[in-house]
C-alpha cells in the first residue's frame, strides 16, 4: 500500500481527485465507484474544478454508487444517489444513464442486488474505487463482523453506524438500519483502490489500519493490504496516531 500523508483536508481531496483525473484522461471510458459521506466532499469539488477549467471530460465515464440505504430512493435528500447527484454530477457533463446504484426501494432487495451485480460484470468491473473508512473500519458497508461477504448484500448498521450518520438527518430515529453494499471481492476486483481518511477522528483506526499485519473481518479495511494497487490518501489529523511503521 502506497501511503500519503497530506498537511491539510483540502489536499487530501485534490490528491484523491488527481488519481481520478488520471484514470480518466488515461481510459475515458473509466468505470468508477465513488463513496459518499463527508470525507469525499472536497475531492469532487476538485474533480469538479478539473472538468471546468482543464476540460476534465466525464463524457463517457461511468459511475456506481457502492452502498444505498435500503428504502431509500434514488432522489432521497440523504440517499447516496442523491449524494452523488448533488456533490458530483450535477456539476460535469457525465450522462446520468452511466450512474448506477442499487434499487433500494425495491420490496424485493434480493432482485436489486442481483440487478446490480449483474450491471457491474457487463461493465467489467470497477477501473477505480473511491473508499472511505468507518471510525471502526468499515469500507463500504461492510462492518466488522465474524465474516465479510463477497459480493453485493444487505447489511444490518450498527449502532455506532447509525449514530455517526444521524448527523445527515434531520432526526437519529430516520436513518434507515440496513443497506445495501458491495462486498469485499467487489472491492478487491477494483483495478485501483483509493482509501481517503481525514479528521482525528479517524486517527485510531488509521493507526490500527496501517499498522496492522493481518487480515482480521473485525477490521474489514485490513483486506486491501492483499490489494496489488492501493493508495491511501489521509490528512495529518487522520495520520496523528500512526506509530511510523507504514
Ligand atoms: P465519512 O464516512 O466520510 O462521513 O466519515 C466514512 C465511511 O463511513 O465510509
Amino acid at each position: 500500500m502506497k501511503v500519503v500523508i497530506t498537511e491539510s483536508e483540502k489536499n487530501m481531496g485534490i490528491q484523491a481527485a488527481n488519481l481520478i483525473a488520471e484514470e480518466i484522461r488515461k481510459n475515458p471510458d473509466a468505470v468508477l465507484s465513488l463513496s459518499t459521506g463527508a470525507t469525499p466532499v472536497g475531492c469532487y469539488k476538485e474533480l469538479i474544478r478539473l472538468y471546468e477549467e482543464q476540460g476534465l471530460d466525464f463524457g463517457n465515464v461511468k459511475s456506481f454508487n457502492m452502498d444505498e440505504y435500503a428504502g431509500l430512493s434514488k432522489d432521497h435528500a440523504q440517499g447516496f444517489y442523491y449524494f452523488m447527484y448533488k456533490q458530483l454530477y450535477e456539476h460535469v457533463n457525465i450522462d446520468l444513464k452511466n450512474t448506477f446504484s442499487p434499487d433500494a426501494v425495491n420490496e424485493n432487495l434480493a432482485e436489486s442486488i442481483q440487478k446490480f451485480e449483474m450491471l457491474i460484470e457487463q461493465e467489467g468491473g470497477f477501473d477505480l474505487i473511491l473508499l472511505g473508512i468507518g471510525r471502526d473500519g468499515h469500507i463500504a458497508f461492510n462492518m466488522p463482523d465474524r465474516e465479510l461477504k463477497l459480493s453485493t448484500h444487505v447489511q444490518e448498521l450498527s449502532e455506532s453506524t447509525m449514530n455517526d450518520n444521524a448527523r445527515f438527518f434531520d432526526d437519529k430515529s430516520q436513518v434507515p438500519n440496513k443497506a445495501i453494499t458491495v462486498g469485499v471481492k467487489n472491492i478487491m476486483d477494483s483495478r485501483k483502490i483509493v482509501l481517503i481518511a481525514s479528521g482525528e477522528a479517524k486517527s485510531d483506526i488509521m493507526a490500527r489500519f496501517i499498522s496492522s499485519d493481518s487480515i482480521s473481518p473485525d477490521l474489514p479495511a485490513t483486506v486491501l493490504k492483499l490489494h496489488p494497487d492501493v493508495t491511501v490518501i489521509m490528512d495529518k489529523a487522520a495520520a496523528g496516531k500512526l506509530n511510523g511503521t507504514y
